[in-house]
């Protein structure tokens, strides 16, 4: 009888663990599959996500200031392909810069309308610099890239922003791509 009754235990434990463990699998079976759901479903969740992974609104200006001096360099060495190439990405970055932060606040307490002004400079030296590119002009290239930098620099005081004030690029040009449109190496 002590024996039957202890089998009965040892059984209703063995029980108890088998039903508790079944419990915890199926429970986060359900979390698990109630979180992929949510995360579906949640347009709330998604933005959050897309929100944490979007640059921040300065990082287009790094590259534009990157490729804004390689087409100088470019310039400089009468590589007009190149030139070419650094005028688009300057102006790609610029546009994305406006798309990342199309109101900073301006000196005023303001926002400023970036698109309205960088239409405006597209229209303008970024234009002028273009066709000095087109007709390989060295002499209008210098004038006009200048002439852009001003208009860089009146974006920024627009924005709060004077201390950011560009200047003719000096040094060496971009280290890994080569300005020389004679170079030889690599084929
Ligand atoms: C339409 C306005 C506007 C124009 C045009 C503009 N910028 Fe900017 N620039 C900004 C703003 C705004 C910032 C600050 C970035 C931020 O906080 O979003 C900035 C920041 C910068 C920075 C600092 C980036 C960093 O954080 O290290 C550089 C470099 C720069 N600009 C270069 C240029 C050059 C070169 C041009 C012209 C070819 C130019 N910018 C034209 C608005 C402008």
């Amino acid at each position: 009888m002590r024996y039957v009754r202890f089998m009965r235990s040892l059984a209703l434990v063995i029980l108890g663990f088998a039903s508790g463990g079944l419990f915890v699998i199926t429970s986060q079976h359900f979390i698990a599959s109630a979180q992929r759901d949510n995360a579906a479903s949640n347009p709330d969740a998604d933005l959050q996500r897309l929100k944490s992974i979007v640059p921040p609104a300065s990082h287009p200006m790094v590259e534009v200031g990157y490729h804004a001096a390689n087409l100088w360099f470019a310039g400089q060495k009468k590589n007009w392909p190149l030139a070419n190439y650094y005028w688009g990405e300057t102006r790609n970055r610029l546009r994305w810069e406006v798309a990342l932060n199309p109101g900073p606040k301006g000196t005023d307490g303001n926002p400023v309308d970036m698109k309205s002004t960088l239409d405006g400079i597209e229209h303008g030296s970024m234009a002028k610099v273009k066709d000095a590119i087109d007709k390989k002009d060295s002499k209008a290239f210098a004038d006009e890239y200048k002439n852009l930098l001003e208009d860089c620099y009146s974006c920024h005081k627009n924005v709060n922003r004077a201390y950011l004030r560009p200047m003719v690029p000096v040094n060496v040009g971009p280290p890994i791509i080569n300005t020389d449109p004679a170079a030889t190496w690599p084929q």
